[in-house]
């Protein structure tokens, strides 16, 4: 039976099904949740119960004091919902609310994609998650391995699962290491999460994705996200590379246009080792946005330096305030 929570003082609402914990939940309704081990020993998901009843469906080691007891805190990660609930909550409202994080994770898998994309799986230990917004970067490497910047394409919403869409570099030491000798198994240390190329999830704006090749990446995990958000308002998104058989995830982006109601998809080829492109004359013709309209838009984009210029150049001639353009700083080829 599911049941209706709802986060205070954000009003962010969302379902708990079976034995999920309050916390699962959450998170994987896109919610950034203040937590810690996930376990019940470090006492960062404490939360106010403000309506509702709840149970302890599992153990802590935690211990919750008299006073807190009365205060009516509970544990989310180690609580499930018996009814409907209302919790008194953090949650992460920007970056600068999400700690930095030295984690050991292990690589799940490693997939190798059109010959120079290697996907790469890897997993936390579950009282070790990352905690990340969608569409940031982690340092990856360590134990040997080179260490390199690196977007993450997943969801925050995908629990222990962390994905990264690796571009084979030559000369480059972190690439040259995923495509020739990291295997299954494998530690590898992430750092961070860093930067800020995230939703601005106060905006009711419709939004505009436009992605360079491994861009996607981090696009990727903006788009899983507003769609774990249930964003209401359309969804562009445009996928920028040399020629077809770039498009490694062709597929997944067809079957997010096929799925939802107000998501469009429009793959382009430049058809050269850069990404070129008439920015204006994609948005009148492909996406249906007339010139004039752009400031209704909020656009995010993730490629190269070009990419980058184009898209800052033309958009700010058009008159879209700075706000309602995200850049991702990091380079992707
Ligand atoms: S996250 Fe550590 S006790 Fe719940």
């Amino acid at each position: 039976m599911t049941k209706q929570v709802r986060i205070l003082p954000s009003g962010r609402e969302f379902v708990s099904e079976g034995n999920s914990t309050l916390l699962e939940a959450g998170l994987s309704a896109g919610l950034a949740l203040g937590y810690g081990c996930s376990n019940g020993n470090c006492g960062e998901c404490l939360a106010k119960l403000v309506a509702g009843e709840v149970e302890q469906t599992k153990h802590h080691d935690y211990r919750i004091s008299d006073s807190q007891r009365n205060d009516k805190l509970i544990l989310m990660c180690c609580s499930t919902a018996l009814s409907d609930v209302g919790l008194e909550a953090a949650e992460a409202r920007d970056v600068s609310e999400i700690p930095r994080q030295q984690i050991t994770a292990r690589v799940k898998n490693i997939q190798i994609v059109d010959d120079d994309v290697a996907l790469l799986h890897l997993k936390t230990p579950r009282t070790n998650r990352l905690r990340f917004l969608a569409g940031q970067h982690v340092k990856l490497g360590g134990n040997g391995i080179p260490v390199s910047k690196q977007s993450i394409s997943s969801c925050p919403c995908d629990d222990m699962n962390v994905h990264f869409q690796v571009p084979r570099l030559a000369g480059d030491g972190f690439s040259d290491h995923v495509f020739n000798v990291m295997k299954k198994g494998d530690s590898v240390d992430l750092d961070g999460p860093l930067g800020d190329f995230v939703l601005d999830e106060g905006s009711n704006r419709p939004l505009v994705f436009i992605a360079w090749h491994t861009g996607f990446g981090p696009v990727k995990s903006l788009v899983e996200h507003a769609m774990s958000l249930e964003h209401t308002e359309t969804m562009h998104l445009v996928w920028i590379t040399g020629d077809k058989d770039d498009r490694y995830l062709d597929n997944l982006c067809r079957s997010w246009q096929d799925a939802l109601d107000d998501f469009s998809y429009t793959a382009v080829e430049s058809g050269s080792a850069d990404a070129k492109v008439d920015l204006e004359q994609l948005m009148t013709r492909q996406l249906k946005i007339r010139p004039e309209n752009v400031t209704a838009f909020d656009f995010y984009v993730a490629g190269n330096g070009p990419l980058l210029d184009v898209c800052r150049k033309t958009l700010t001639k058009l008159g879209l305030p700075a706000e309602q353009l995200t850049l991702d700083q990091i380079e992707h080829a």
